[in-house]
C-alpha cells in the first residue's frame, strides 16, 4: 500500500490517530484500493497472503442506471419514521450531539443487557474495527482470523505493523475453531470473527462459538462482527452479546447499516467489557464522527421492529428467489445466512466482472480456494431478476 515516498505504516505511527490521518484512513478501503487497482490495472484489488483474492472491477463512467448489489446494502432502507426523524433533527446541527448519543446508548445498553459504559459509537462499525486495529496493534502482534473473513480490521492491523494469522474455513464454511484456537501464541492480540462471514454468508454454530469466545476470551481479547446477524435465520438469538453481559473479554460489533438500511447514514456500535473499549477510546474518542440526525434515525429505528421484520421477510424471499435460480441451473453456492450470496463461476473473476458490469449489474467477484466466486447482494425481487438474466446471458 506504499506510493512513491508515503509510507502508510511509519505515517500512521508517527500521527497515529490524528484527525488527519482518520480522514485519510481506509473507512473507504474499498472504493480508494478500487481506482488504484483501476490505475494499475491490476487483476487483483485485494490481493492476501492467505487463499484470498479480490477482483478488480471495471471502470464505468456512470452508474446511474446500474443494479447495485456489491456492497451488501438493504433495498427498503432507511425506514420511513427514521428519515422523518433524520430531516427534523438537521435543525438541531448547531449543537454537538452529546445527549442525543447518550440516549441512544441508553437505549442500546437496555437491548444488548450491559451498562452504557460498555458501549462506544462510531461512524459505521467499520470506524470500530479499524481503531480497534490501530489501537491493539500499534505495537505489532498477530490477529487470528479466518480465511476468506472480512478485510478491515486486518488491513489495518497489518498496515500499523500486526500480522495476520489466517485460518482456512471449514469444508462447511464454518470457523475452524479448533485451529484458531491452536494458533493462539504469545504474540496474538486479538482474535477476530465475522459470524454471519463475509465473503461466504456461512454461519458458525452459535454454541460452538460461545463455547470458544468464553475460553479464548480468558487469554485474549475475542472481536465477533455481528454486521449480518439480524438477518440470520434465528437473528440475534445467535448474538454473542450473553458473554459481554457475563464481563468476558469478547467485543461485539454491530451496524445500522444493514438490516436498518442505513448504510449512508454511517452508525455502527461495538459493546464489550469497559476496561478494553476504554483503552480504545482513551486514544479515539469515541462518536464524534457521527452526526446528530444519524444518532435520531438510528434511535428511531431501534423501535421499528415491523420495519425490520419486514426487511428480513423480503431480503429472505429474494434470496430464496435467487438460491432457487442457482440450484436449477446448476451453480454451486454455499449456505447464506445473510443478504448475500456466494457461488462458484465457471470463468475468470476478471473477465467476468466485465461482463456483468457490461450488462449494467454490479456485483463482486473473488477467488480462493482454486475456485472463481461470484459475490451477490440481495436486492428487491426485480433487482435479483435483472441479476439473474444477466448470468443466463453471460453463460448461456
Ligand atoms: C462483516 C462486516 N463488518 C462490518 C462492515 C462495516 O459496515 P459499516 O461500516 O457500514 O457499519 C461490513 C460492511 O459491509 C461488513 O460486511
Amino acid at each position: 500500500m506504499n506510493s512513491g515516498n508515503f509510507n502508510r505504516r511509519e505515517w500512521l505511527k508517527k500521527g497515529a490517530l490524528s484527525l488527519g490521518a482518520l480522514a485519510f484512513m481506509p473507512s473507504d478501503i474499498w472504493s480508494a484500493s478500487v481506482l488504484e487497482a483501476q490505475n494499475n490495472n491490476s487483476p487483483f484489488l485485494f490481493n492476501s497472503s492467505g487463499v484470498f483474492n479480490e477482483f478488480t472491477p471495471p471502470f464505468l463512467d456512470k452508474e446511474e442506471d446500474l443494479v447495485i448489489l456489491r456492497a451488501n446494502e438493504n433495498p427498503y432502507g432507511p425506514p420511513p419514521k427514521s428519515a422523518a426523524a433524520f430531516q427534523k433533527e438537521v435543525f438541531n446541527g448547531n449543537r454537538y450531539s452529546w445527549k442525543t448519543l447518550t440516549n441512544l446508548k441508553e437505549k442500546i445498553a437496555t437491548k444488548e443487557g450491559i451498562n452504557p459504559d460498555q458501549i462506544l459509537m462510531g461512524p459505521g462499525s467499520s470506524d470500530l474495527l479499524e481503531k480497534v486495529a490501530m489501537v491493539l496493534f500499534q505495537n505489532g502482534g498477530n490477529v487470528v482470523s479466518a480465511d476468506p473473513s472480512y478485510m478491515s480490521l486486518i488491513v489495518v492491523a497489518k498496515s500499523v505493523g500486526g500480522k495476520w494469522k489466517s485460518y482456512k474455513l471449514l469444508e462447511d464454511s464454518q470457523h475452524d475453531l479448533d485451529a484458531m484456537e491452536a494458533g493462539i501464541d504469545k504474540d496474538t492480540k486479538l482474535v477476530y470473527i465475522c459470524n454471519p462471514n463475509n465473503p461466504t454468508g456461512s454461519i458458525t454454530d452459535a454454541k460452538k462459538l460461545k463455547d470458544f469466545c468464553s475460553r479464548v476470551s480468558e487469554k485474549v481479547p475475542v472481536f465477533v462482527d455481528e454486521a449480518y446477524i439480524e438477518l440470520s435465520k434465528k437473528g440475534i438469538k445467535d448474538s454473542m452479546n450473553s458473554l459481554v453481559a457475563e464481563g468476558k473479554n469478547v467485543i461485539v460489533a454491530r451496524t445500522f447499516s444493514k438490516i436498518h438500511g442505513m448504510a449512508g447514514l454511517r452508525i455502527g456500535y461495538v459493546i464489550g467489557k469497559k476496561e478494553t473499549l476504554d483503552s480504545i477510546s482513551e486514544i479515539t474518542r469515541g462518536g464524534m464522527g457521527i452526526t446528530g440526525p444519524s444518532i435520531m434515525a438510528a434511535t428511531t429505528s431501534l423501535d421499528d421492529e415491523a420495519f425490520l421484520m419486514s426487511c428480513k421477510t423480503k431480503i429472505t424471499e429474494a434470496r430464496n428467489f435467487t438460491l432457487s435460480y442457482l440450484k436449477e441451473n446448476n451453480f454451486s453456492y454455499l449456505p447464506s445466512e445473510t443478504n448475500f450470496i456466494i457461488f462458484e463461476i465457471p470463468m475468470d473473476g476478471k473477465e467476468f466482472l466485465k461482463k456483468i458490469y457490461s450488462k449494467k449489474v454490479a456485483v463482486r467477484a473473488f477467488k480462493f480456494w482454486d475456485k472463481n466466486w461470484c459475490r451477490v447482494s440481495i436486492g428487491t425481487t426485480e433487482e435479483m431478476k435483472k441479476f439473474t438474466n444477466a448470468i443466463t446471458e453471460i453463460f448461456a
